[in-house]
C-alpha cells in the first residue's frame, strides 16, 4: 500500500524548483547500504553517495553508535574557550589524513562555512605577516564555493551569483578547464597553460594585493572537470613565486573520491589550506573543516604579538567541534581506515569509469568525464538551459537510480562500497534512461 505524501506546505527546498516538487515529490524516507528506499518501499541505487556525503553507504551502526553514546556522555559544549576531548581526537585525525605538515585543524559546520574560514585565514595569515595589501581572491569559472557571500564571489556559476551582487568585491576568475578534449577519463592532455591565467591575473593586480588562489582540484558541482596534467602544479608554482595561498576546496574530493585520502596526494600537489566537508562524518552529522599548513597557523597564532590571553582569530561557529559530529568523524575515519575503502575506491575506480564511458553512443550524451569514484556526463541541451538535466534526474528517480544534476550534467558518485553487481546496475539504469530522453 502506497504511504501517504506528507503535507508540503511548509519546507522551502534549497537548491530545487519547489513548484515543480510540489507537483512530483520525490522523497525518500529509508536508507541502508548503497539503496534509498521511498516511502513506498521502493528502492533506488544511490549513485552519488547522498550528496558525496556518504562513501561508507547508509545505516552504518557503529557511527549511529558513535553518535548516540557521545549525545549522553556529552551533548553539547562550546568551543570558544572551552573544548572536550574529541574535538582533538577528531581533528589528530584529519590531520592523519592531511598531507605531510598541513596538521592543524578549524572546524566548521558546512562546506560552505569552511570555504569563508578559508578565506579569512588567508586575509589573517597575510596581515600577520604585515602584507595586509592582500586582499584579492582569485577563483575559476565553473566553480563552486558554497553559498556564503565569500563563497558566492569565488563561485563560477552564474545563476548562483546573478541576483546577489558581486558577494566580496575583490575576487577574479581564472577560465574553466573544461576544453576542446571530450570523452577523456583521467587527466586530459591538453589544457596545463589554463594556469597561465594565475600569472596574467598577477601580473595585472600586483601579487602584493592578493591573498589566495581557490581551487577545487576537480570543479565538482559542474560535472567533475578534471584538471589537465600539469595545471595544478603550475598553480602552485606560481602561488610559491609570488606568495600568494593555494587553497584546494576539497569538499567533494575529500576522504577517497579520487582514490587517495585527498585530491592533493592523488595529483601531487600540495596546497597551504585544504577545505573539507562531504564524507568527513559519511553524511551523519553536519561537520566541516579546513586543515591548514603549519607556518600558517604558527604566522597567525603562534607567533601574535598580542597578550596571551587575546584571541588570535576572531572566528567561530557556535557548533564548531560539535561533540556529536567529532564523535561521527572519528567513527567515520575508523571504518575508511579499517576497511580500507580510500584503496577500495581506487580499485573500484577503473571498474566505474570504464562503464560510465560505455555510454558514449548515446546520441543526446555530448561529453562523459571522470576520475576516481566520480564522473559527469553531458546532455545536449533543450530550448531551456537545465531543463534535460532537471528532466533525467527526475527520470532516473522513477527508474531506480538517485544522482545529482547540476544544469544539464548528470553527477555520479558511488559509494565506495559499491559491488561490480550495483556499479553495473547503475550503468544500465542510465543507458535506459538517456535513451529514452
Ligand atoms: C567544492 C565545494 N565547496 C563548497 C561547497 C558547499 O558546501 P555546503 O553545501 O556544505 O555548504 C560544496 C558543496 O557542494 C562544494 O562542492
Amino acid at each position: 500500500m502506497a504511504a501517504a505524501t506528507p503535507k508540503l506546505d511548509h519546507h522551502w527546498l534549497p537548491f530545487t524548483p519547489n513548484r515543480d516538487f510540489h507537483d512530483e515529490p520525490k522523497l525518500f524516507s529509508r536508507a541502508e547500504g548503497v539503496h534509498y528506499y521511498t516511502p513506498d518501499g521502493r528502492a533506488v541505487l544511490d549513485g552519488c553517495s547522498g550528496l558525496f556525503t556518504s562513501p561508507i553507504g547508509h545505516g552504518r551502526k557503529d557511527i549511529a553508535e558513535a553518535v548516540y553514546k557521545q549525545l549522553l556522555e556529552l551533548d553539547f559544549v562550546s568551543s570558544f574557550q572551552r573544548s572536550h576531548p574529541k574535538a582533538f581526537e577528531a581533528a589528530e585525525r584529519v590531520a592523519n589524513l592531511t598531507p605531510e605538515g598541513i596538521d592543524k585543524v578549524f572546524f566548521c559546520n558546512s562546506g560552505s562555512e569552511a570555504v569563508d574560514t578559508a578565506m579569512k585565514i588567508a586575509m589573517a595569515y597575510h596581515r600577520a605577516r604585515g602584507q595586509s595589501s592582500r586582499t584579492m581572491f582569485v577563483s575559476r569559472e565553473r566553480a563552486y564555493h558554497g553559498v556564503g557571500f565569500g563563497g558566492v564571489a569565488l563561485s563560477g556559476l552564474v545563476n548562483n551569483r546573478r541576483t546577489f551582487g558581486p558577494g566580496l568585491p575583490n575576487a577574479v576568475h581564472m577560465r574553466h578547464t573544461h576544453g576542446a578534449e571530450r570523452f577523456v577519463m583521467g587527466e586530459p592532455e591538453t589544457g596545463a597553460d589554463l594556469a597561465e591565467d594565475l600569472l596574467r591575473i598577477v601580473q595585472l593586480h600586483g601579487a602584493e594585493n592578493i591573498a589566495a588562489c581557490f581551487v577545487e582540484p576537480i570543479a565538482g558541482s559542474t560535472g567533475m572537470l578534471v584538471p589537465p596534467k600539469g595545471y595544478l602544479k603550475r598553480l602552485r608554482e606560481i602561488c610559491s613565486a609570488n606568495g600568494i595561498l593555494l587553497v584546494f576546496d576539497e569538499v567533494i574530493t575529500g576522504f577517497g573520491r579520487t582514490g587517495k585520502a585527498f585530491a592533493s596526494q592523488s595529483f601531487g600537489v600540495k596546497p597551504d589550506i585544504i577545505t573539507m566537508a562531504k564524507a568527513i562524518t559519511n553524511g551523519v552529522q553536519p561537520m566541516s573543516a579546513v586543515a591548514v599548513d603549519n607556518s600558517v597557523y604558527k604566522t597567525i597564532v603562534e607567533d601574535s604579538p598580542n597578550p596571551r590571553a587575546a584571541n588570535e582569530f576572531f572566528h567561530g561557529y557556535t557548533w564548531s567541534a560539535h561533540p556529536a559530529a567529532c564523535a561521527a568523524a572519528i567513527a567515520t575515519i575508523d571504518i575508511y581506515e579499517k576497511e580500507r575503502l580510500f584503496e577500495r575506491a581506487s580499485q573500484m575506480s577503473a571498474y566505474f569509469l570504464e562503464g560510465l564511458i560505455s555510454l558514449k553512443d548515446i546520441p543526446i550524451v555530448t561529453d562523459i568525464r571522470g576520475y576516481g569514484m566520480a564522473g559527469g556526463i553531458d546532455v545536449a541541451p533543450t530550448q531551456i538551459p537545465g531543463e534535460r538535466g532537471h528532466i533525467l534526474q527526475k527520470k532516473l528517480y522513477d527508474n531506480g537510480l538517485h544522482i545529482k544534476t547540476t544544469g544539464d550534467t548528470g553527477i555520479l558518485a558511488p559509494p565506495f562500497v559499491m559491488t561490480t553487481d550495483h556499479i553495473d546496475q547503475m550503468i544500465e539504469i542510465s543507458r535506459k534512461t538517456l535513451t529514452a530522453l
